[in-house]
């Protein structure tokens, strides 16, 4: 039986290395080096064909909130599947599109009234700068057609949020094909260029040192240029992809003061910080601010199906509401737009939230997660420790004093991966930073033992 399995699985490789083109991926890399094959997930497990078990570290991607092979999740979709698998959306609708909506209206701020679908990140990002734009062209302002957005931000690979993104490396050769926008600093704090430069990780403002410095390249473009910006995009707290840069909550207020000042709207992208990542539900919620556009999708469906949401005020859903000879028609929209599969996964991960109070009991595990990574500062390749809620990361620099990073083509961070695989743990870096992103569902016990076996990687490595 094994024999057979290894046999096949080895055999499914290359016929994947002959068809296949994977994301985010140098083919070339596994030229010679396996795939991770992957059997079956289950809890924060994911399992390979001989039986070897990895914590799921960075929940697939983000957004295995519940972990694998959720009962509840699973029976959802089974039932869902003998009523109705799909059905466009124009004009039409079900009960799970309209169930997920009127939840999702009831957990997020009372600004928020209206819902709008599509299938993933990028389109839930795309759908919101879309109606900002064509909102402005309806309300009088038809000169507000610039978006504002962070260095090191990151709002999905279409080429409009490619355009609005700032991740060193991912604009690649594409940067002739994006839209003009502005962009501002990234508030990477153990970077900071205010205060002295590198190795302040710890300064906040409430320490009254920083001063948000990084948001006045903003105040300046709005105060010269705010009558043509039509919105601002970010992540909440933690730039995800960018490097798991988490900045102080200060930061969104007195972001969320400028666009009010200048009217510009706010779009909070929570694609990863929804759901529980940051120990709220949304990270909006460790502020007072509101956007006037809230994007969400990996944990909505808890993982298990593609889907993603674009919330929105009911002033601008006004803007648009007309006769049809006016031609304010919102014309955007996807084949899977409001799924019924997915929004039965949807709403059973939703009742699991409402009714084990996933959040509510993320308290201890946030303090094991947080407190537990104090220890990796000491560690001679760890420049800088930071985490919010349930995301610890840890960048990986060759002297921690500068803050100097290794030369990217040693690959340190994948080196840490291959070792991490070794020791039944899936720490995909973002370059050279190393982090743990567990399901909400990880137990105190597995979160110390995942920490644990991160520390012995770290502290073993000899990066080359
Ligand atoms: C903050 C954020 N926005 C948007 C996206 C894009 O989502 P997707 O990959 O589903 O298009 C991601 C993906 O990682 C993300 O982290």
């Amino acid at each position: 039986m094994t024999v057979r399995k290894a046999v096949s699985e080895s055999l499914l490789m290359d016929i994947d290395r002959h068809y296949l083109w994977h994301p985010y991926t140098q083919m070339k890399d596994f030229e010679q080096e396996d795939f991770l094959f992957i059997d079956h997930g289950d809890g924060v497990f994911l399992f390979d064909p001989s039986g070897m078990r990895y914590y799921d570290t960075i929940s697939s991607w983000w957004c295995m909130v519940h972990g694998h092979n959720h009962p509840r999740i699973k029976e959802a979709v089974r039932q869902q599947l003998d009523r109705l698998e799909h059905v466009h959306f124009a004009g039409t609708t079900h009960e799970g599109a309209v169930r997920v909506a009127k939840e999702l209206v009831r957990i997020t701020p009372d600004k928020l009234q209206r819902v709008f679908y599509s299938d993933n990140g990028s389109t839930a990002c795309e759908v919101a700068v879309k109606m900002s734009f064509q909102y402005w062209k309806h309300a009088g302002e038809p000169q507000r057609e610039m978006f504002v957005s962070l260095e090191r931000g990151y709002h999905g690979d279409t080429i409009g949020m490619l355009g609005l993104g700032g991740v060193p490396g991912f604009q690649g050769p594409f940067d002739a094909l994006t839209f003009d926008s502005f962009r501002i600093p990234s508030p990477y704090c153990c970077r900071c260029a205010h205060r002295g430069g590198p190795g302040m990780g710890s300064d906040s403002p409430g320490a009254g040192i920083c001063a948000l410095e990084c948001l006045d390249p903003l105040e300046r473009l709005l105060d010269e240029r705010g009558d043509e910006v039509a919105g601002i995009i970010l992540e909440p707290l933690l730039q995800g992809a960018g490097g798991m840069i988490v900045y102080p909550v200060e930061y969104l207020a007195r972001l969320g003061d400028l666009t009010a000042r200048y009217g510009t709207h706010l779009i909070f992208d929570e694609v990863a910080t929804g759901f529980g990542r940051t120990g709220k539900m949304f990270a909006l919620e460790h502020s007072n601010i509101v956007p006037d556009f809230l994007c969400l999708s990996k944990g909505l469906t808890a993982g298990y199906l593609p889907m993603a949401a674009t919330l929105t005020t009911e002033d601008i859903y006004q803007a648009f509401y007309a006769d049809y000879s006016e031609g304010k028609t919102f014309f955007h929209g996807h084949t899977f737009t409001a799924n019924p599969l997915s929004c039965a996964a949807a709403l059973a991960s939703l009742e699991i939230f409402e009714q084990e109070e996933v959040v509510e009991r993320l308290e201890e595990k946030v303090e094991v997660l947080q407190q537990g990574t104090g220890r990796f500062l000491d560690l001679e390749l760890v420049g800088d420790v930071r985490g919010i809620g349930m995301v610890a990361a840890f960048e990986l620099v060759q002297d921690s004093e500068s803050m100097t990073p290794f030369p990217p083509e040693i690959r340190a961070g994948w080196q840490v991966y291959r070792e991490g695989l070794k020791n039944g743990l899936i720490l995909r870096p973002l370059g050279d930073v190393v982090y743990i992103l567990p399901p909400l569902s990880i137990t105190v016990d597995q979160m110390e033992d995942v920490l644990d076996r991160t520390y012995e990687i770290l502290s073993g490595i000899r990066i080359k």
